[in-house]
């Protein structure tokens, strides 16, 4: 794919086909982590990696989807759940500070993955406790955020916010998403 077309369609997916993802686009998504910048090069992260469908699962069960939209719209259903997750890892031992690694690694998971038809859902809000457990975290790694990916079901596409303020997504009459995005001469400043 073109690169902007890639970037244009590599929106949030929040239902997806019960459909695997190949291992070896699994593969190249952990591989495009792989690739990101890294501050002072220290390479902080790792990834947990759940595919087994009843670690899906209860993985999915610490999850929150879609806080806009009423959960019965948002929350994907029994037959439209991720079908994978990666789980970021921040190991603070070797920076305390890789907020920016993170995004940078997910950028290129997320991009990797619809490069390949694979949406993806970039998931904070999830019970943090319970998964780190779950993951067997040490005191040195902390849970930066988990990863859904699955073929989507649904479409994605974004519109200009001609209000600057109204940013936040619905659903269209085809249950598709719809995501403002605050057009470039409302953010940018030249000098
Ligand atoms: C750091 C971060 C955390 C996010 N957490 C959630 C989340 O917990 N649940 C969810 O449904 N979407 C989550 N999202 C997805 C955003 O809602 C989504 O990126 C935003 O609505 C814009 O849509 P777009 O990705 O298609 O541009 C998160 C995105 C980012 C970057």
């Amino acid at each position: 794919m073109e690169l902007m077309e890639l970037l244009t369609g590599r929106r949030t997916y929040r239902r997806f086909l019960q459909k695997e993802i190949e291992p070896c686009i699994i593969d190249e998504i952990l591989h495009a982590a792989r690739l990101a910048s890294s501050a002072a090069n220290k390479q902080p992260l790792s990834y947990v990696v759940i595919r087994n469908a009843q670690k899906v699962e209860e993985v999915f069960r610490c999850t929150k989807w879609a806080g806009y939209l009423p959960p019965e719209d948002g929350q994907p259903k029994e037959d439209e759940k991720p079908v994978l997750f990666i789980a970021v890892i921040e190991n603070t031992d070797m920076n305390p500070n890789c907020d920016t690694d993170a995004g940078l690694a997910i950028g290129n998971m997320t991009l990797a993955a619809w490069n390949r038809g694979v949406g993806s859902c970039i998931i904070g809000a999830c019970d943090k406790t319970k998964l780190s457990e779950m993951f067997g975290l040490t005191k040195d790694q902390k849970l930066h955020t988990v990863v859904a990916f699955g073929y989507p079901s649904h479409k994605s596409s974004i519109s200009d916010a001609e209000n600057p303020d109204e940013i936040k997504y619905f659903l269209d009459e085809n249950r598709d998403y719809v995501v403002p995005k605050r057009k470039t001469e409302d953010v940018v400043t030249y000098l």
